[in-house]
């Protein structure tokens, strides 16, 4: 068939094609389509999505793969941070619907694609395990700075402007920029060598703001400070803040870490509601559920404060969070985490932390090498190794210390295998001569 045959062969096809898309086109309108208006419908009958199939893009799946390659040999080292790698891949399935629960957890709204019912299950397990009272309230946040800044939003609801904050010099420094932008005044209070704050100069503080008019204190309790990992002593927090004889006061917990630890340990949490005097506590879930979305919650004794929120009307749910879109992935994957694990698995998983961690604190001394831990923290700090190990093992370092947080994806020979890399540029001579007043300090801190 020579070129023109073929050309008059093809256009006859496409006509007799429009023809039969103008006979549905008149069927479905009720009236007659030209022919360049049935072109024009055929082209956008169907949805844009296919536009984006990113398996044809060849240089970009390259690309992507590479980045994969290299994030997953970043994973199998990374010692440094709060992070860990469970696999969540099942959810494979779910990335292509676009689940918001937008705005309040306890409404569905207009907006049908959600996973609030899921939200609300995994807010019960934390309700639970923190003690809650009846009348708790959260939401799941976009990490638990959002938490830290709800709680301070929550203090202004409560008190107006006569709030005062109150955190340490190791709060995170997120929390303490968040707490300049939402109090007129805040108070820093100093640390003691591992990490808690001094308590003697926290009750100093507030008996002078006591003595100088009509104040709120809001005190920040660091469950888990970021980089010592120590664990501010609720107890004496609560007891101090009561003397002070202020007629309102607020405690907010930052457990961002710990939060998923200490209510599984064997003995008396500090997360407890019933026994402390907390009013809020904030939760990150990508440590360690190790949810792979920034994702936190936040939980307070203050239910009844939103029930005068506004409602916004397009959504028909109240605005009481502080961000409107919410992941609804995350609340479902969290919601998996704990529903599969239960309270038993949380702990075995805590344990296994709290075994790799004294695993590496002997490690560290079977090499002579400075390092300590805080009680019912997996947070291990030690004397800074060469730059070569700090970048293979994905470590944050300060000065001249350095921590590793040890999380469910340690094992004996991932701790062996950074010791020895550690051993192979030892500086003998100047580790040991420290050594003996470093271990009185490991004991007396534990
Ligand atoms: C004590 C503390 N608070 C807050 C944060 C910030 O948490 P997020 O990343 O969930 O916002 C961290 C992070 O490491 C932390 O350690």
């Amino acid at each position: 068939m020579d070129k023109q045959t073929y050309r008059n062969k093809q256009n006859k096809k496409s006509d007799q094609v429009n023809d039969q898309v103008s006979q549905i086109g008149q069927r479905v309108t009720g009236r007659v389509l030209s022919k360049q208006q049935v072109k024009y419908r055929n082209e956008y009958n169907k949805s844009a999505l296919d536009m984006f199939d990113l398996k044809s893009n060849l240089k970009l799946t390259r690309q992507l793969s590479e980045l994969e390659k290299e994030l997953k040999e970043k994973r199998t080292y990374g010692m440094g941070f709060p992070a860990t790698f469970f696999d969540y891949s099942f959810f494979g399935s779910f990335l292509n619907m676009l689940m918001n629960n937008l705005g309040e957890p306890t409404q569905g709204g207009q907006y049908a694609i959600h996973t609030k019912a899921y939200e609300i299950k995994l807010l019960k397990f934390y309700y639970q395990i923190f003690h809650c009272h009846e009348n708790a309230w959260g939401y799941l946040t976009s990490g638990s700075t959002e938490a830290n800044k709800m709680a301070f939003l929550l203090t202004r609801q409560l008190y107006g402007e006569k709030g005062v904050v109150f955190v340490s010099d190791q709060t995170h420094s997120f929390v303490v920029d968040r707490a300049k932008d939402y109090f007129r005044r805040h108070v820093t209070i100093p640390s003691q060598t591992n990490g808690e704050m001094k308590y003697a100069v926290l009750e100093e503080r507030l008996n002078r703001l006591h003595d100088h008019g009509e104040y709120v204190p809001v005190v920040v309790v660091n469950i888990g400070t970021t980089f010592l990992g120590a664990i501010d002593n609720i107890k004496i927090v609560s007891q101090i803040i009561k003397n002070s004889k202020f007629e309102h006061f607020y405690i907010h917990c930052d457990a961002a870490l710990l939060g998923n630890f200490l209510p599984f340990i064997d003995q008396e949490s500090p997360l407890d509601f019933k026994k402390y005097p907390i009013d809020s506590i904030s939760v990150s879930g990508h440590k360690l559920p190790g949810i792979p979305i920034p994702s936190g919650l936040f939980v307070c004794r203050h239910a009844r404060i939103f029930d005068d929120y506004k409602e916004t009307a397009y959504l028909d749910v109240k605005n009481s969070t502080l961000n409107c879109s919410r992941s609804g992935l995350a609340a479902l994957m969290w919601w998996a985490f704990v529903e599969h694990l239960g309270k038993d698995g949380f702990k075995k998983v805590i344990q296994h932390c709290y075994k790799m961690t004294e695993y590496l604190l002997k490690r560290f001394q079977d090499i002579s090498w400075k390092a300590w831990v805080n009680k019912n923290s997996n947070t291990v700090i030690f004397e800074s190794p060469a730059n070569t190990v700090v970048e293979k093992w994905v470590i944050s370092k300060v000065g001249k210390w350095s921590h590793i947080v040890v999380m469910p994806h340690f094992s004996y020979s991932l701790v062996d295998e950074f010791i020895d890399d550690i051993k192979k540029q030892q500086r003998k001579g100047s580790q040991k001569q420290r050594l003996s007043e470093d271990l009185l300090w490991i004991k007396s801190t534990q």
